[in-house]
């Protein structure tokens, strides 16, 4: 897994390689990262440094073509002749920037080594292991020590640096990334996912051009904007073909990753906390740690790529009570009721949910202080006893009675102007004295650099956790940060990064003996979905947007970087809330049950027609949940701008579910076909339609072409037919060996405009089918 010899580096994992070599003057320099690679004389693969490149500087007069500017390095400095961007900007001891990290020695140990103040990927020694190397600035006293985690059976490295001031004299970071690495380039292109609320994490392509490209974060958390995951991948690359690397940051705060393509043709990445308004100082003995760095590679295209990504985050992210467990299906009443609603009209709502299978009712925002919209009463948490008369405690009970599990919204990590918390201690909030602070939805950020404020959000968030029967709380988060200030640092530059650090305290503190809490982490939907929070919130609310034709580039965007399994998703009413885009029931589910499925609307506006529906979409997802939840996921390469397609496949290859999505429908749509991969080819299988229906209403007039009687489309009579009365969508049915059905599986026509029957498949725009796949016991 992890070796030395000759002084070169080489870790290994499943499918993967990574060598580095120590060089005669003690820099780190890059073999290779990619296909593994047998062992075998290296010649061949070493980049040749055979001529004096012009306009370099020659890092020692012994050696002219030994030019830092042009190495393949593992880290780099600054003021030695490397002039691409430095993964470290410090102020060193003596005043000046210059650094020079050389090799000195190093360990491997078995399993990982956790980090101080941050959270960490883990795993024991059967999972993995840690090559510890020290570097050292001589001249400034000050020791880098750099750890690379070798997962072997997820194929992922992860890596992170620490900083030792070693000098008496102090030393300010400006800047300092948790990895480096140069690559050579192979007409790269840069995949981000970017966004903004209800659109996030929408995959963005552009090739790699000379000089450097920054996707960064400055908003206080990993942002909705821009996803500190990235990938780099050769042109050409598909979902199922071609090189791949992944790389992710274990942080929800501000991040910054560079990747700059320098004029000999060596790309270099580089990720960690945002410089942006960083300033660390470091007296003698004291460390800084960057956060862990995730990377990995595939040859097999982005699904490749995403896989290891998957089985990480399952297996050595996500950690307690619910690691590698089913997510229960919930009704959250958000969107169904807002601040206005009674215990009364929850316990309505909640008895329905129960009915149709859900397992756990979520009592969202307003419950609380003077919370009857978002100006007022954030920070108060005591319970208003004219929405939930009975109070909380008991409130619960009732919910548990239906045989539903109870959850709990919170915001604590924010409070209104207008709230008890503040008349009380407006030293909580973060404001600049002698600055008017900037409101973000109504309110201002609590101050989690200092440690009484921490305390408080502990004890309050804790004292209604213990009282009542809560198995999941929703931790939510609805502003970016202004007006950075704390009293209680030493310096103002280390206000992003310590905000950070005491959000990760006050989880740690408030849920790791909890571990039975599904904690579910959200930030005005997808504003820090990390792997940070994943350390401690098993799920994250993907976005505010439950539109599922947004959600289909949303989710996609995600999967890249994160597995089904952490994704929040639900079926809410259309026209939607976000879009007014009025979607099929069946489409929103549908899309919904590829992640956590939930439901957030009121169920009373359902006719009966929809609530079997619903009933029978829940049993449908509770029976193959395993697979949705934590099956091999694949996005195929649409053959269509128009179609999406979906797939996820069971461990044991034993079942899969298939989605067909389409977005907007064209006229006179051609053969379609659904593509499957992962099946086991040996193996015979079942393909089948899951049955859903179709409403009369979708029809609009041609429903008179249907019927034997006339009536007016927009009529009562219509109204009425519509909630009696519906068809249901065409059903296939299928059987074939796993390697016939990877060609894929040749559909019914659509509705093309010229007539109807039931061998017709009724999609037009939103529409969409599952499809089970089982195998057949032999
Ligand atoms: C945010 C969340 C929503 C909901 C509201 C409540 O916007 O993303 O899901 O909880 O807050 O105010």
């Amino acid at each position: 897994m992890i070796s030395f010899l000759n002084g070169t580096f080489r870790l290994d994992t499943l499918h993967t390689s990574y060598l580095f070599r120590v060089t005669k003057f003690g820099h780190l320099e890059n073999i290779h990262y990619g296909e593994y690679l047998a062992d075998q004389p290296l010649d061949a693969i070493l980049l040749k440094h055979t001529a004096v490149i012009g306009s370099t500087v020659v890092y020692d007069a012994s050696d002219p073509v030994y030019s830092l500017d042009t190495l393949s390095l593992e880290w780099s400095g600054i003021g030695k002749g490397d002039y691409r961007h430095s993964p470290a900007e410090i102020k060193m001891p003596d005043g000046t920037f210059v650094t020079d990290f050389v090799y000195q020695e190093h360990r491997v140990v078995d399993g990982c080594i956790p980090m101080q103040t941050l959270p960490s990927s883990y795993g024991d020694k059967k999972d993995c292991r840690t090559l510890e190397i020290t570097l050292t600035d001589r001249p400034g006293q000050v020791t880098l020590l750099m750890y690379y985690t070798v997962f072997p059976d997820t194929d992922i490295i992860t890596r992170r640096a620490v900083l030792l001031n070693n000098n008496d004299k102090p030393l300010v970071i400006r800047k300092m990334m948790s990895m480096m690495i140069d690559l050579p380039n192979r007409n790269y292109s840069l995949v981000t996912f970017q966004g903004g609320w209800i659109k996030e994490a929408h995959r963005e392509d552009q090739r790699l051009h000379y000089g450097l490209f920054v996707n960064e974060s400055t908003t206080g958390s990993s942002s909705n904007r821009h996803n500190p995951g990235f990938l780099l991948a050769e042109q050409g690359a598909s979902e199922s073909y071609g090189r791949v690397y992944g790389f992710n940051l274990v942080y929800s705060g501000n991040h910054y990753e560079g990747i700059e393509l320098s004029n000999q043709d060596l790309v270099r990445v580089m990720a960690g906390v945002n410089p942006h308004c960083f300033e660390w100082p470091l007296s003698k003995g004291e460390r800084f740690e960057s956060p862990e760095a995730v990377m990995s590679f595939s040859d097999q295209g982005y699904n490749g790529m995403s896989g290891h990504f998957h089985d990480f985050t399952n297996r050595h992210i996500v950690r307690g009570d619910w690691k590698e467990k089913e997510r229960p299906v919930l009704l959250n009443n958000w969107e169904a009721h807002f601040f206005s609603f009674t215990e009364g009209k929850l316990l309505r709502l909640a008895r329905s949910a129960r009915r149709l299978g859900v397992e756990m009712f979520v009592l969202d925002d307003g419950w609380f202080g003077k919370r009857d919209t978002d100006t007022s009463g954030l920070g108060d948490y005591n319970v208003n006893r004219k929405k939930i008369r009975s109070g909380l405690p008991e409130f619960a009970k009732k919910i548990n009675r239906m045989g539903m599990q109870f959850g709990l919204w919170f915001e604590p990590e924010m409070v209104n102007p207008d709230s008890d918390l503040f008349r009380a201690h407006p030293e909580y909030a973060v404001q600049i004295p002698g600055r008017k602070p900037a409101l973000g939805r109504n309110q201002l950020v609590l101050d989690l650099c200092n440690p009484k404020v921490r305390d408080y959000i502990v004890e309050s968030v804790r004292g209604i956790l213990t009282a009542a029967n809560i198995t999941y709380v929703k931790w939510d988060m609805n502003r970016h940060m202004s007006d950075m200030y704390s009293p209680c640092l030493t310096s103002q530059g280390e206000y992003f990064h310590k905000y950070i650090i005491g959000l990760y305290d006050i989880l740690h503190r408030i849920f790791s003996d909890q571990p039975h809490i599904l904690l579910e982490s959200c930030s005005s939907g997808g504003n820090r979905f990390d792997l940070g929070m994943l350390c401690y919130s098993p799920q994250i609310w993907a976005s505010d947007d439950t539109d599922p034709v947004e959600r289909l580039e949303i989710q996609k965007g995600l999967s890249y970087l994160y597995p089904l399994s952490a994704m929040g998703a639900h079926v809410s009413s259309a026209p939607h809330q976000q879009t007014l885009r009025a979607t099929p029931l069946s489409s929103r589910f549908n899309t919904a049950s590829f992640g956590c499925l939930g439901y957030e609307l009121d169920l009373k506006y359902l006719s009966r027609l929809e609530k079997n529906e619903v009933k029978d979409q829940i049993a449908f997802y509770k029976e193959h949940r395993r697979t949705l939840q934590f099956g091999r996921f694949y996005r195929h390469d649409p053959y269509k701008n128009n179609k999406v397609h979906w797939q996820t496949v069971a461990a044991d290859q034993g079942e899969s579910v298939a989605g067909f999505f389409q977005t907007q429908s064209a006229a006179g749509e051609g053969f379609d076909f659904l593509p499957l991969t992962g099946l086991d080819g040996g193996s015979k299988y079942t393909i089948r339609t899951r049955p859903q229906p179709i409403y009369v209403k979708r029809f609009g007039a041609l429903i008179n072409f249907i019927l034997p009687f006339h009536i007016h489309p927009e009529g009562i009579l219509a109204g009425m037919i519509n909630k009696l009365y519906s068809l249901t969508d065409c059903v296939e049915e299928y059987q074939g060996y796993g390697d016939i059905l990877h060609s894929g599986v040749k559909l019914n026509n659509q509705f093309v405009g010229s007539y109807y029957n039931p061998q017709i498949r009724l999609l037009g725009d939103f529409g969409s089918s599952l499809y089970m796949i089982s195998r057949v016991k032999p």
